[in-house]
């Protein structure tokens, strides 16, 4: 069987930028480490008022298919998931295709196009189309081009506001893939949740802390769906787990639950109850809730281990560094997770070849889903090939009154017109509004 999965990747980041601690909380009133400890963001990526979901999609995709040497030709499919989608008809993906036919010859006609909506899970489900498809026998020798985008924005004093951000991700997914093999083996965790939605509405109602808990769950649950399909998970296995992260504090308590489960019944639990004791047992309780505290204590025990700590340090914080810096891409967040960790190691000097990732997605609504990743051999120059720092360091960096105006600029129900605050160059830029009121896009040299 040939091996399918993540051939190439890029990102294309929100050409502004908004500092956390230094601009965003004084206004608030807020300790500055609220944002840095607590949220563990330094900043958001922001889009300028040139920009939208459509921009960063295909400049991202024309990054891709530029550097991997794609014409059309190549592509059979091109799935754009997003929860900021601005129609309700015709998808982001066609815009996209138009985009990329102004800039390479030949066109996108033959190509399947689709928009993918379930909260941040969706552009892993639409990794899962893409694998699906080449797996069926479908794709004719052609890849698919798999585009997570959002503009991640929250009402003005929304508690969310703080884990704003803007960005996309471009996938292209084929046989003999150069960056990871996608296992074929999946777990679930689904359930109808009113956590985080849109009712036809651009900002999103929150239920922060219900959120919090509702990501928990549902991990759990695939996590424990997945092991009943591939075998226990055990730490010692996976060199990185890559979760989605709305912002790093929700994949730090996601990681310590995490690795409590991983550890239960092993050799590690042995060992680690010599110092915390070994995990509650439901059976040893009389209520449910003296087996919740008793759960709870040995938590807060296991994250002051030293062997935790570690853990924790090698396996989580590396998918990290990334989000720290631009924030809640939604639908890209997990994919930003993955292409931090293996940044992190090629910076290292680590090889990576055949080890395995554990990929944690999440959506709001709301659904988990696991599933591992074999890395490439080729893995190291995909990664050496991309950008990430020079783009994150080349962004504007906004004053309260800059990001004011923008996040009113990008606001549908105000019409505000605003400057831009950089100068685009080899990128699509919106290009302001047709007859019918569709969205125009020009390739800007
Ligand atoms: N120094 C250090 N830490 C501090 C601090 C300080 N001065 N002040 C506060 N903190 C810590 C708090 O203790 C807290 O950490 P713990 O949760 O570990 O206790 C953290 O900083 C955040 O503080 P608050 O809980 O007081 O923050 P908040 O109430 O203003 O908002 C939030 C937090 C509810 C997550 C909010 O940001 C929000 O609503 N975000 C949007 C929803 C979201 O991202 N949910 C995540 C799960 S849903 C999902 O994943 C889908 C998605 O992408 C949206």
């Amino acid at each position: 069987m040939t091996t399918v999965g993540i051939d190439a990747v890029e990102i294309w980041t929100g050409n502004l930028k908004l500092d956390l601690p230094g601009t965003f909380a004084p206004q608030k009133g807020e300790d500055p480490e609220k944002y840095t400890k607590g949220l563990g963001l330094n900043a958001s990526s922001f889009p300028d008022s040139y920009e939208d979901i459509v921009t960063m999609a295909a400049n991202a995709a024309h990054r891709l298919m530029d550097r991997k040497g794609l014409e059309p030709d190549d592509v059979g499919r091109i799935d754009v998931a997003t929860e900021s989608a601005f129609d309700n008809s015709k998808p982001v993906s066609t815009y996209v295709a138009g985009c990329l036919e102004q800039v390479y010859d030949g066109d996108f006609h033959h190509a399947n196009k689709g928009e993918r909506k379930f909260a941040c899970i969706a552009g892993t489900q639409s990794l899962d189309d893409a694998y699906n498809w080449i797996r069926a026998g479908r794709n004719r020798g052609r890849g698919a081009i798999v585009i997570a985008t959002d503009t991640a924005l929250y009402a003005r004093g929304d508690a969310g506001e703080a884990t704003q951000g803007a960005g996309a991700v471009a996938m292209y997914i084929a046989e003999d893939p150069d960056l990871v093999e996608l296992s074929p083996e999946q777990g679930y965790g689904s359930a109808d949740e009113t956590d985080f939605l849109k009712p036809n509405q651009q900002f999103p109602s929150v239920d922060g802390k219900r959120s919090v808990q509702v990501y928990l769950a549902r991990m759990r649950e695939a996590l424990q769906d997945f092991e009943s399909v591939a075998g226990d998970v055990h730490p010692d296995d996976i060199a990185f787990i890559p979760f989605h992260t709305p912002f790093p504090g929700m994949v730090r308590k996601a990681g310590l639950l995490g690795y409590r489960y991983i550890t239960r019944d092993t050799a590690i639990e042995d060992e680690l109850a010599e110092e915390i004791g070994r995990q509650p047992r439901e059976e040893a309780f009389d209520t449910e809730d003296d087996y919740h505290e008793a759960v709870r204590e040995y938590t807060d025990a296991l994250k002051g281990t030293d062997r935790y700590q570690q853990w924790y340090a090698e396996t989580i914080d590396p998918t990290l560094t990334v989000s720290r810096e631009v924030g809640n891409w939604y639908t890209g967040s997990v994919h930003i997770a993955r292409i931090s960790a293996m940044k992190h190691a090629l910076e290292n000097g680590r090889d990576l070849t055949g080890e395995t990732l554990l990929v944690g997605s999440y959506g709001s609504g709301a659904q988990a889903e696991i599933h591992a990743e074999t890395v490439c051999e080729s893995w190291s120059e995909e990664i050496e090939a991309l950008n990430v720092d020079e783009q994150l360091a080349a962004r504007y960096d906004m004053s309260w009154e800059d990001y004011e105006e923008v996040h009113d600029a990008h606001n549908h129900e105000m019409d505000v017109d605003v400057e831009e605050f950089t100068t685009p160059e080899e990128e699509f830029v919106f290009d302001g509004w047709g007859r019918m009121g569709e969205r125009k896009y020009r390739y800007v040299e």
